[in-house]
């Protein structure tokens, strides 16, 4: 069960005006880390926008996500300059320790890993992310390692 008053407070903060459902829905994404199926709804019947009409904006960005994320978001690059250095082991390694595939989520929520085109940093390849910080020339040894220091509390 979301927090539904959470929802009305977003709809209210832009105003319930349909020119600005994507602004909702960056707010609910935040606060919730997905768009749950009830928030859409809200949305849809308070500022009058077809159901279809958000389903659609929603998958289209990929911003925003119909599952629960986890706390930290893992992205392994898979491009080109990453995949010929390894990337495709590193990310062997990665749904391995995570006992997870990509684009899943862990059971205790507290991982999502997805693949990812090109972060910008080729020089370093292959590229690892964990919310937005940068991990480098990453082997598939690393891994292990690079989780332990993400599951140690902050
Ligand atoms: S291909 Fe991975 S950072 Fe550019």
């Amino acid at each position: 069960m979301i927090d539904i008053e959470k929802v009305d407070e977003i709809i209210d903060k832009w105003g319930c005006d349909p020119d600005f459902v994507i602004e909702m829905f960056q707010d609910v994404q935040d606060h919730f880390r997905y768009i749950p199926r009830k928030a859409l709804e809200r949305i849809a019947d308070r500022t009058g926008k077809p159901r279809g009409k958000l389903f659609h904006i929603v998958t289209f960005y990929k911003a925003f996500s119909l599952e629960p994320r986890g706390e930290k978001e893992i992205q392994v690059c898979m491009g080109t300059a990453c995949y010929v250095r390894g990337a495709p082991d590193v990310l062997a390694a990665m749904e391995r320790e995570l006992g997870i595939k990509s684009g899943k989520t862990t059971a205790d929520g507290k991982f999502t890993l997805s693949e990812v085109r090109c972060l910008g940093a080729c020089g370093m390849a292959p590229v690892v992310t964990v919310d937005g910080r940068v991990y480098g020339r990453v082997g598939s040894s690393d891994i292990p390692g690079i989780i332990r220091e993400m599951r140690r509390p902050q």
